[in-house]
């Protein structure tokens, strides 16, 4: 464990605390909880005593069922008796999951960079190496670079779009080629589709498993953290191949037996509302996007700000000899505002830093990045 990244956050947390009033456009969440159908769901849990037994490892009927629809209606994923939805504890324990069945400890998982710090935590706690691949200028994959990077000890390449941390979209061109390498490599996509339902500007959400013929190599990891304010109900769910299905079943009854039920009910209760829930709430969320995207414009001269059609960050480059760390404790201890080093997600050379700004209400964001503007302003400008 001691070769592993130690996560950030709480770093960052500490000197939030350390400066009473500090505004975090740090947090990867959003600022609206599940829809009431998900709470009274939860009356049927309660309903039956034998909910309160361990139920199947791979998630509860109800719930199953749900996500195949699902899949189906939004994602045009229609799962074949070739394949398997697997529930789980959240999109993270899903790509756990996925690490541990097709790799051995040694063996390679390909990241790109920036990418997400969990997903190289996790490659690195199972013994497995990460070879960290960098993307283009808008943070897409370079498939070439891919194919480069693949060596015989490769098990798998590791998407996410939307992406946190950078924002971009990858579009449905790139991730049927990286299907395509990846079937013709002999090993596994992986594919994160946290923030499937935020997309702005017209871009457009593909799932790679959509893709004909995909299926026997693809993986494709989904959350309700995000789309239904669930972060900490814990439920995520996986699509993969059935060669898979043993393999999976044997960690996840170790790991957990059952993703808990009571969340299980409620997040089948949760996805009768479908898209719609969180499409509504993309407009307020949007609405800020705009507002931080405006403001950002300000300090143009300073930094560089790829295009971020997608999930509720941005991800830019400061023009500055400082480091990421030194400039995120300066922007808290002095400006009274936290956001992420890039340095968390691999981004070593230079400074990078990330802002999220679904987390708060709006008044509170437009505070926030005000003071970021000011602040990036005075440390750069005077530097
Ligand atoms: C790309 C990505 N995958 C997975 C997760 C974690 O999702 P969950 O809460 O479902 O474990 C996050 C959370 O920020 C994320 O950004």
């Amino acid at each position: 464990m001691s070769a592993v990244q130690s996560p950030v956050i709480p770093i960052v947390a500490e000197w939030t605390r350390a400066r009473p009033g500090t505004i975090s456009l740090g947090q990867g969440v959003v600022n609206y909880g599940p829809p009431k159908s998900a709470m009274d769901a939860i009356a049927d849990f309660a309903a039956d005593p034998e909910n309160h037994k361990y139920k199947l490892v791979h998630g509860i009927p109800r719930l199953l069922e749900t996500i195949q629809k699902k899949l189906a209606e939004e994602n045009r994923i229609r799962v074949s008796d070739s394949q398997r939805i697997v529930v789980t504890a959240g999109g993270n324990m899903g790509f756990v999951n996925a690490i541990l069945a097709v790799a051995s400890a040694g063996e390679e998982v390909i990241l790109l960079s920036p990418y997400y710090f969990n997903h190289e935590m996790a490659v690195s706690i199972a013994g497995c190496k990460c070879v960290v691949v960098g993307t283009d200028e808008k943070f897409r994959p370079r498939v070439g670079a891919i194919a480069n990077a693949i060596t015989r000890r490769t098990r798998a390449v590791v998407t996410i779009s939307p992406n946190n941390p950078t924002g971009a979209v990858y579009p449905e061109l790139i991730l049927r080629q990286i299907n395509d390498l990846c079937r013709d490599s002999g090993i596994y996509h992986i594919h994160d589709e946290a923030y499937e339902h935020f997309v702005w500007d017209g871009a457009q959400h593909y799932s790679p498993a959509s893709d004909d013929g995909a299926w026997p190599h693809t993986i494709s990891l989904f959350s309700l953290s995000k789309s239904y304010g669930f972060a900490s109900w814990r439920i995520g769910y996986m699509v993969i191949p059935e060669h898979l299905f043993e393999a999976i079943r044997k960690i996840q009854d170790t790991i957990l037996i059952c993703p808990p039920v009571i969340s299980q009910f409620a997040a089948a209760g949760a996805m009768k509302e479908g898209p719609a829930y969180c499409r509504e709430k993309l407009k307020a969320i949007g609405e800020m996007r705009a507002l931080v995207a405006e403001e950002l414009k300000e300090i143009g001269r300073f930094c560089t700000i790829a295009p971020a059609a997608g999930a509720f960050y941005f991800f830019m480059k400061v023009h500055t000899h400082l480091d990421a760390m030194t400039m995120v404790e300066r922007l808290i201890r002095e400006h009274g505002v936290a956001v992420m080093p890039g340095s968390t997600f691999g981004m070593e050379e230079g400074c990078y830093l990330r802002i999220a700004y679904a987390a708060l209400s709006k008044e509170t964001v437009k505070e926030g990045i005000g003071r970021f503007v000011a602040g990036v302003k005075k440390i750069v400008g005077a530097a």
